[in-house]
């Protein structure tokens, strides 16, 4: 076994933790698969100046190791309760359809619970969500910090009970990003983090 999960499958992807070199290309995807409007959504005000949550970045590389396929998780809390918040996902538009979505949805939650997280949060379409588990069920007492459509502000709990003190405003509480001149700074403090936590 290498660092890539062994999931080279007859689609052609893998799965891995992403790494610095892989910014610029996971970048360049979200642009092409979200457009510009990405950067102004209320979920990017509680990832912005942050790191993701240790361990909790990956794509997807088709075979010749191309970023095609992107999912982070982010620690956030609400009230009491501590939880991570899920996104962007995006998935290359040339290659949707083809399970790679969910495949790094499914990897990364079950990465999450391995690390003892007890919940998620994401902001989505809900009709897609619901096959991982994501409801409005638990979410009805948080607040994003900026507009949100309430049917779209889903939860996931591996423990059951987890989002029960989330009432309130959801607010960012990752590893901060190294302040640094350029934007690459905090990327980079990404990156070096999450290497040390590669997919084994
Ligand atoms: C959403 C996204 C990540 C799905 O990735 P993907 O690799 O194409 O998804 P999968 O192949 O795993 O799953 C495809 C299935 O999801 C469904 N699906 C895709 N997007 C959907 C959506 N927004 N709402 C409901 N169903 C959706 C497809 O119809 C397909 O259904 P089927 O299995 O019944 O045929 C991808 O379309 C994407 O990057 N979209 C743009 C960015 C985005 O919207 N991100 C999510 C924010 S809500």
């Amino acid at each position: 076994m290498t660092n890539a999960l062994s999931i080279l499958n007859e689609t052609g992807f893998v799965l891995d933790a992403e790494t610095d070199a892989d910014v610029p290309a996971r970048e360049a995807l979200l642009d092409r698969a979200m457009g510009e409007g990405r950067r102004r959504k209320s979920s990017e005000k509680l990832r912005r100046g942050r790191l993701p949550s240790a361990g909790l970045a990956f794509v997807a590389r088709d075979g010749a190791g191309r970023v095609i396929g992107s999912v982070r998780l982010w620690d956030v809390a609400c009230g009491d309760c501590p939880a991570l918040l899920l996104g962007p996902l995006a998935v290359d538009p040339s290659v949707a359809g083809q399970g790679i979505g969910s495949a790094l949805m499914r990897h990364a939650l079950a990465r999450a619970a391995e690390l003892g997280h007890g919940a998620v949060i994401l902001v989505g379409d809900a009709p897609y969500y619901a096959r991982f588990g994501f409801s409005t069920a638990a979410t009805g007492g948080v607040m994003m910090p900026g507009p949100v459509e309430r049917d779209r502000l889903l939860g996931l709990e591996f423990r059951p009970g987890s989002l029960d003190g989330a009432h309130g405003l959801l607010v960012a509480r990752g590893r901060r990003a190294e302040r640094a001149s350029g934007s690459s700074g905090g990327r980079k403090a990404a990156s070096a983090v999450d290497r040390l936590t590669r997919v084994a």
